[in-house]
């Protein structure tokens, strides 16, 4: 039971290979004994993908395409889709399995297709979703008629052929996949529980995929076939449906999810209940309680000032009144965000936890990252703010705000309050192999500038044996005082300005919450969005304020009725220089090695971990799951003179689909600063986010330190005796190994999402990179402000919460400096292209657009 969960929850997929990526998927022919049709490739797990029987496959899909698929996109194929029964319930429930036709793979935002067998027949449906959610029923045009379909006792199969498939559109949100490119990355899902009201596929409603995922490539070369539409022709059946009788969902439970949500239709306000935000005007409203919002938040009021942080999620620690939480922490003050050992299971169940509105994970709760992250806390290497960061923001410039923060979580290597470490075999076998390769030990956060081949305990931002962080410290402090308000649950639409100057914030009512308009104080007021490096690029969108091809796609979306004119857009590259720490996995086993069932301890924590715990905040539950540590550092100088930083995080736990070996950790490779690859962001018109262009290794030189960086890691590791690597396979070349591994935010993402505001001098409406001065303020505004992981012009080293905590302190203080320019008054300027001065006109007046590099303060009357 807990080993299925295991496979299903893996952080990333070990490795994404076109080829030589040992057992996780075989690629063979099959011809179909009933139809004769002939399937040149079919992806099937391979032995071992199935802990509980080498010889059933919990999946295989096969594919032939139009003869003329090469040569022109298809849009349709013919799919042969073979699933494991499983007998896991006591009623007719067999299970269900499924696919994403997707570009990389993932479960959002693209088409996917599910199936499970139900009295004789098979029956399908086609969903979507656009963010971390159970995906609800597809509205757009695919159809699927079945050629054949088999059930036996162990497995069911389905033949069929499937039209529209190829490309989507969910209510505007589309995509597509390119047959003529000859390569798809597919993605897989299956659980262990059925289907609820089985004959009637647009009302059924599931569980999560409990009996594993993940991405493989699949190559097409083989795929075409002349006999296509002979076959194509066979698809003539549909299973019967009947909707006469249905079951009804149970009310969505934010811990367990059973009810899928359709995120990509727009929500209609019918259910949604929202309260008229009081009428009260603030100094401050900052959008985003993450590790920016909460500690500027606190930091203004503390000043003084009236602050309103709004954040979308629901709360999560059970400080802030959170609720979620498995059975054996009901009657505590915990919620499964406060208890380190349990921080995996949003690799389970993001239900209600992740953002809806990106194809990324993202945390949407009190707290953000900092609440369901790993806690990784590291006091930054100097470099990444002197390599990365322009005049004023050098770690010089941030040692005043380092100290600050580091005064208040100062974070730790021994998390357990007993001061031990528990479960160490795994760090102990590596450090051996460390030690004796010359690798330096070292207590991270004592010499944050000893990055070259170093290694030490991780260092976490917990305290009294819980999460801690910014809500244990920022929060408590800012909630104590009379001028600070928080609002939860509540989402915000955009800033309300009038050409440069921002006068409020409009909300918007998506479930509970507050609905309205909530202004900022007359002339001095401002608005900072602190929402994360998609959520606060998505708010200047929606603001008007950034690329004309992006604000077009909003002015086309729900959101075009009240949209900025064109002449009151501020044209700034939102959403470029998007950056993420680039993972590639690494795995090796060891006889010494020793896995602890962190996904188990979820429902049932052994009983002396979980007493420990529970009476003393002591062992291993005290301890991130799933298990981190070593962290290692390597500085890599590649040919083109640029040094780039690589940081290492091990864990005890393999993966299933390419060893069944329990004695193995994963190491995973971050290309840190340094790297030149870069992304971009983009807003589909239904409003959500994607990554539109991956920032991974475009750049031969980023490539050629990940593959130097393995060498290393390797030649460091092979001193151990016993030790044995599973990737890269043995035999296999580094430079292969790197080369075969597809490049998909699906399986490199670290999660370290940055960029998409960046911060400089360079003003981005006169062709610079920047969207933020080095105050932090919107170009082209006078009271706008961005601060979080977007505004980071470069990659840092590891794991950046520290750094956006440091870097909040840093702006907090510089947006207290910075005076509010006066208003101006009757006929003065207040705006234009690249307009610097004040943007606010005196009482009456109103900032008036003229032309491009020219507004003026007029009568409200005067058009
Ligand atoms: C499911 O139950 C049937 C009938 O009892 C049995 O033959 C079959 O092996 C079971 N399948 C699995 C996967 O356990
Ligand atoms: C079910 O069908 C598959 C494929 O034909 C076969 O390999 C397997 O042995 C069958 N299982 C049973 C229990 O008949
Ligand atoms: C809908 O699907 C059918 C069948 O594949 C196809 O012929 C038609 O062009 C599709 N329409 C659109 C708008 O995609
Ligand atoms: C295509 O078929 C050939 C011949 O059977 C085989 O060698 C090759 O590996 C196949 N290619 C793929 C991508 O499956
Ligand atoms: C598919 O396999 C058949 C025989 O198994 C072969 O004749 C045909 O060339 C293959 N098609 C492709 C595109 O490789
Ligand atoms: C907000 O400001 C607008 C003018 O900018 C004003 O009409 C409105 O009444 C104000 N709302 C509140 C709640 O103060
Ligand atoms: C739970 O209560 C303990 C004991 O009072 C306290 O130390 C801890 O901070 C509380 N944790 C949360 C998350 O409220
Ligand atoms: C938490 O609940 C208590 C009791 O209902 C209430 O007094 C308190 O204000 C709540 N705290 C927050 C942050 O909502
Ligand atoms: C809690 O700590 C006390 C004092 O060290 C110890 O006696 C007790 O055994 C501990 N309880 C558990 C469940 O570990
Ligand atoms: C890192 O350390 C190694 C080993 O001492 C050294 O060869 C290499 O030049 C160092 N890298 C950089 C960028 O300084
Ligand atoms: C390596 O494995 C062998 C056989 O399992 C064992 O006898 C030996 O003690 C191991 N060596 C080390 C250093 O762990």
């Amino acid at each position: 039971m807990s080993l299925l969960k295991r496979i299903g929850a893996t952080i990333a997929a070990a490795s994404l290979c076109v080829q030589g990526c040992a057992a996780q998927m075989v690629t063979q022919p099959y011809v179909d004994p009933v139809s004769g049709i002939v399937f040149n490739s079919t992806w099937v797990t391979g032995p071992g993908s199935d802990p509980e029987s080498a010889s059933v496959a919990t999946y295989g899909f096969g594919m032939v395409l139009p003869p003329d698929a090469f040569i022109k996109d298809a849009n349709e194929y013919i799919g042969l889709l073979r699933c494991a029964i499983t007998n896991d319930t006591a009623d007719a429930s067999q299970g269900w399995c499924g696919l994403s036709h997707g570009v990389s793979g993932q479960m959002t935002q693209s088409l996917l297709l599910m199936a499970w067998p139900y009295n004789g027949s098979v029956y399908t449906s086609f969903r979507y979703t656009s963010g971390y959610n159970l995906p609800g029923v597809y509205t757009g045009n695919a159809t699927l008629t079945q050629i054949s379909s088999t059930i036996n006792a162990t497995q069911f199969e389905l033949v069929y052929r499937c039209q529209g498939c190829f490309s989507w559109n969910q209510g505007g949100s589309a995509g597509s996949v390119s047959t003529t490119s000859k390569l798809f990355i597919m993605g897989r899902a299956a659980a262990k529980k059925g289907v609820h009201n089985p004959t009637c596929p647009d009302k059924v409603f599931f569980g999560f995929h409990d009996n594993g995922y993940g991405q493989y490539g699949a190559p097409l070369d083989n795929a075409t076939h002349t006999s296509y539409p002979y076959w194509a022709a066979k698809a003539t059946k549909t299973a019967a449906t009947n909707c006469a009788t249905l079951e009804t969902p149970p009310p969505t439970t934010t811990a367990t999810g059973t009810q899928p949500t359709d995120t990509s239709v727009p929500t209609t306000t019918a259910a949604a209940q929202c309260t008229p935000a009081p009428a009260k005007s603030y100094d401050y409203i900052v959008v985003g309680a993450g590790a920016a919002g909460i500690p500027i938040a606190d930091k203004l009021s503390q000043a003084g000032k009236s602050v309103l942080l709004i954040e979308k999620g629901p709360p999560s620690s059970g400080r802030w009144n959170g609720t979620m939480k498995p059975a054996w922490l009901q009657g505590t003050n915990l919620t499964r965000f406060d208890v380190p050992g349990l921080c995996n299971e949003i690799w389970v169940d993001s239900t209600g936890i992740a953002c809806t509105d990106t194809d990324q994970m993202a945390g949407c709760v009190l707290g953000g990252g900092t609440a369901v992250n790993a806690g990784l806390w590291w006091k930054p290497n100097p470099k990444d703010w002197d390599y990365n960061f322009p005049y004023g923001w050098k770690s010089s410039d941030l040692a005043g705000a380092t100290k600050r923060v580091f005064d208040r979580i100062p974070g730790t290597w021994h998390p357990s309050m007993d001061g031990q470490l528990y479960r160490q075999e795994g760090f102990n076998v590596l450090q051996s192999g460390l030690n004796q390769s010359g690798w330096k030990q070292v207590i991270p956060n004592d010499s944050p500038n000893q990055k070259n081949r170093t290694f030490g305990h991780t260092t976490f931002m917990y305290s009294g044996g819980e999460r801690g962080g910014p809500m244990a410290t920022y929060l408590v402090t800012a909630y104590a005082r009379k001028q600070f308000t928080l609002m939860t649950n509540t989402a915000v639409r955009r800033a309300i300005r009038v050409g440069g100057h921002v006068t409020g914030v409009e909300l918007e009512c998506l479930s509970s919450g507050y609905s309205g308009v909530v202004n900022v104080t007359a002339n001095t007021g401002r608005v900072i969005f602190a929402a994360g490096t998609f959520g606060s690029a998505k708010l200047l969108l929606r603001s008007g304020i950034g690329p004309a091809d992006q604000l077009q796609v909003i002015q086309s979306s729900a959101d075009g009725s009240t949209f900025l004119p064109q002449n009151q857009w501020i044209d700034l590259p939102v959403g470029y220089n998007l950056m993420d720490h680039l993972n590639t996995d690494l795995i090796i086993t060891h006889p010494d090695v020793v896995f602890y069932d962190f996904y188990a301890a979820w429902n049932t924590p052994p009983e002396g971990d979980k007493d420990a715990y529970l009476k003393n905040r002591t062992g291993i539950l005290a301890q991130a799951a799933p298990n981190i540590g070593p962290m290692m550092w390597d500085e890599i100088k590649a040919s083109d003179g640029i040094v780039r930083q690589l940081q290492w995080t091990s864990r005890v736990e393999g993966n299933d689909q390419v060893t069944p070996s329990k004695n193995a950790m994963t190491l995973s490779q971050y290309l840190g600063r340094g790297v030149v690859s870069r992304g971009r962001m983009t807003i589909t018109n239904t409003l959500e986010t994607q990554v539109f262009l991956h920032p991974y290794l475009h750049d031969d030189f980023d490539k050629e330190a990940v593959i130097q960086g393995i060498k290393n890691m390797q030649a460091a590791l092979n001193v151990i005796p016993n030790l044995t690597w599973v990737l890269p396979p043995p035999g296999t070349t580094v430079e292969n190994f790197v080369n075969n591994m597809i490049v998909s935010p699906s399986n490199r993402r670290a999660n370290h999402w940055m960029g998409t505001a960046k911060l400089g001098y360079d003003d981005g409406r006169s062709g610079g990179s920047a969207v933020v001065d080095v105050n932090t303020k919107v170009y082209g505004t006078d009271n706008l402000f961005v601060v979080d992981a977007s505004i980071f012009p470069g990659m840092p080293t590891g794991n950046p919460s520290g750094m956006i905590v440091i870097a909040t302190e840093q702006a907090s203080q510089r947006i207290l400096n910075l005076s509010a320019p006066a208003a101006v008054g009757y006929g003065k300027q207040c705006g234009g292209k690249t307009w610097g001065g004040s943007y606010a006109c005196e009482d009456p007046y109103v900032c008036t657009y003229v032309n491009i590099s020219y507004s003026v303060c007029l009568s409200p009357d005067a058009t």
